[in-house]
């Protein structure tokens, strides 16, 4: 009996795969949803019967219940290089003529595929079986997001053709959320009062590092495979063929991949998609041109960065017309007053857009823009759409726009900055200001706080609940459910988010507090290097100029933040609000104590920035540039100028094995 229901699941299971196969990588079903979901239920309900036989592999298993606590970091076994980029056919002619040259002949061939505008991804599945899920990270490390990857039926969980799979297989491609599905997640979100994700790509982003993979199940994210990672054997001796292997296991493929004899028909295939690219269901910014037979990729090897064997031919940014109705001007996070044209509304690459940025004054007269004005839009892969020209004038003599004299949200001066391009606000405690340092402090990049969105922000600064960053965590659940359309289930949600940001990254807190000149990637620099926040508040100007990566405009817009007697008083009483970042890497060892090092040029098995992490690990210090205090300089290929000085200044010069001995010794 037992025997039977075992058998009956398997059966069905395999039922379901077999649909998935046909809808996924066929694009042919057979049946329709509503029979589709009649075989889950069944499923389901058999599985519920017997738990003893549910296992991880079973279509019902997709959605983990659990929600993370966090995202482990996953080494990837091969590198994710990036790619290089081409704008227009003469590059790629030229890219041709790199590779014609490096093989010694004209005998390869090319196989053309699109650039899907998703986020890369590492699949790795041992003896059929999906183990990991990664993104791609810095290429070398990447954030296992198996639990959500697993959601996303596009992906097997288990590969189809039993025998003469590779023990080990790691299968890299592009996750992506189609269009309208991106387009209808929108509108729910509008409706719920929620921000709207700005293109599709942020969204499939935005989706696959949720935690809770129950929300990510709901967003109809797809997938397509272009390549190997780390294989046990092979599949194919080209990338064609072995690309016919993927759908043979049951993996996604993009449909429209051509082969090409040469670049020539490379370039008429690539010319064609640009044209036809609104047709698709998900979003494409260019096509990919890879070399097909591996032993040629071999030969051509890779930069540090991307491979010689494969570049990007990037489409020029969408376009379209429409016509200016008004023109506000906005109040930024530093008290940038920036134009922004409303529009009449226009499909421009899959969005509705209304809005469009017109960067500053000096622009807008530039380009000459006023009320009624019929302009050409852009989004250039660019969050934000652009104005980039006027095609017509509007026929009634609409007088150009003046530059305002005063905020238009708290009416104090406006001043011109010293290099004359933008004008400012000056006013710190403007209510304008407040509201976008608040986002942006919120954001996503940042603290990372769920559910603090723009129209609650705006009713925390009218009810005169906020005034700076600190008053976040003074908040309560009593005056958050006093404000409107604030359910107490939302108003608890808002302060439990609120709560677990107190211990993000150190880096996240270091972007957010919005210090003129510091985003992300430098913040991380900072938090890497002083390790905590005090710190980095005492850090002297040169010191912090020394800093590989920071240099001398950041270190002042740093050191003259951490001067301002304001900002340290919310910084203390964001501190005794217990808000307490977590501490980046630990110290491991004190070989290199005291130490101060200079990396240059290109090492053999560390990157840079690892040489830089094992010397901080190690307790030594990382410099920018090479001086008196320098104790030793690292010196990689090339390393051109910081070498000639350190050799003049006659300090220590050591190679890459040198230095991996000192860490061992
Ligand atoms: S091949 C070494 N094929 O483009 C690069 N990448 O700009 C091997 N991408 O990180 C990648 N569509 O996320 C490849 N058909 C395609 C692609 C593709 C999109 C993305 C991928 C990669 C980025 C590089």
């Amino acid at each position: 009996m037992a025997k039977d229901v075992s058998k009956q699941i398997e059966r069905l299971r395999e039922e379901i795969r077999r649909h998935d196969y046909l809808y996924y990588v066929l694009n042919q079903p057979e049946i329709s949803d509503r029979q589709y979901d009649r075989l889950f239920a069944e499923l389901k309900k058999l599985e519920a019967a017997n738990p003893l036989f549910v296992t991880a592999d079973s279509p019902t298993q997709r959605v983990s219940e659990r929600p993370l606590e966090g995202f482990a970091t996953v080494r990837h076994a091969v590198p994710m290089l990036s790619m290089d980029n081409t704008y227009n056919a003469d590059e790629l002619t030229a890219f041709d003529e790199r590779v014609a040259k490096q093989l010694g002949s004209r005998d390869y061939d090319y196989v053309i595929e699109l650039k899907i505008d998703g986020l890369a991804i590492s699949l790795r599945y041992e003896g059929s079986m999906l183990v990991t899920a990664a993104t791609r990270g810095n290429g070398e490390m990447g954030d296992d997001v198996t639990a959500n990857v697993r959601t996303i039926r596009a992906v097997p969980l288990v590969l189809m053709d039993g025998d003469k799979i590779p023990a080990v297989l790691e299968v890299r491609g592009e996750v992506y959320m189609p269009t309208s599905s991106f387009v209808e997640l929108n509108r729910l979100r509008a409706e719920a009062c929620e921000s709207a994700f700005a293109n599709p790509r942020n969204a499939a982003a935005g989706s696959l590092k949720l935690l809770d993979a129950r929300i990510t199940a709901a967003r109809n994210l797809s997938f397509f495979a272009y390549a190997t990672g780390q294989v046990s054997e092979p599949l194919a001796s080209n990338h064609y063929e072995s690309l016919k292997r993927f759908r043979e296991l049951g993996l996604p493929v993009n449909p429209n991949i051509k082969k090409a004899r040469d670049i020539k028909e490379a370039i008429e295939i690539c010319d064609g998609w640009s044209e036809k690219r609104s047709e698709l269901d998900y979003q494409i910014d260019g096509m990919v041109i890879k070399i097909n037979r591996f032993e040629q990729r071999d030969i051509l090897g890779a930069t540090g960065r991307a491979p010689r064997w494969c570049i990007s031919y990037k489409f020029a940014a969408e376009q379209a017309e429409t016509t200016i109705e008004s023109i506000d001007v906005q109040v930024g996070k530093s008290g940038i007053l920036t134009p922004v044209a409303n529009l009449t509304p226009v499909l421009l690459a899959g969005t509705t857009v209304k809005r469009a940025s017109l960067h500053n004054f000096d622009e807008l007269k530039r380009l000459g823009v006023g009320q009624g004005d019929t302009v050409i839009i852009e989004k250039a892969g660019e969050i934000i759409p652009q104005v980039v020209e006027v095609k017509a004038k509007a026929t009634s003599n609409v007088p150009l726009f003046e530059i305002p004299k005063t905020c238009p949200i708290c009416n104090s001066i406006a001043v011109k900055d010293e290099d004359g391009v933008y004008i400012r606000c000056v006013n710190r405690d403007c209510p304008g200001q407040l509201k976008e340092r608040l986002k942006y402090f919120a954001g996503r990049g940042q603290m990372d706080i769920e559910n603090l969105g723009p129209a609650l922000i705006d009713q925390l600064i009218e009810n005169r609940l906020v005034g700076n960053f600190a008053d976040l965590y003074k908040l309560s659940e009593i005056q958050l459910a006093g404000l409107e359309r604030m359910a107490e289930k939302s108003a608890a949600n808002v302060i439990t988010a609120i709560e677990e940001s107190k211990t993000r990254p150190l880096w996240r807190l270091i972007a957010a507090l919005g210090i003129r000149h510091i985003g992300g990637r430098s913040a991380q620099i900072l938090a890497e290097h002083f390790s905590s926040l005090n710190a980095l508040m005492k850090a002297a100007e040169n010191d912090l100029a020394e800093i590989d990566q920071i240099g001398p405009t950041m270190a002042k817009s740093i050191y003259e933040y951490f001067r301002d007697p304001e900002n340290h008083s919310v910084i203390d009483q964001l501190l005794d609000a217990g808000v307490k970042p977590e501490q980046p890497e630990t110290r491991r060892s004190d070989k290199l104590a005291g130490k101060i090092f200079v990396v240059t040029g290109t090492l053999e098995n560390l990157s840079r920035q690892q040489a830089q992490q094992a010397i901080r690990q190690a307790g030594g210090k990382s410099s920018g540039s090479v001086s008196k205090k320098t104790d030793f300089v690292l010196a990689g290929e090339n390393p051109g100028s910081k070498l000639e000085k350190a050799r003049k200044l006659g300090i220590e010069v050591i190679d890459e094995k040198r230095f991996l001995k000192m860490m061992e010794e």
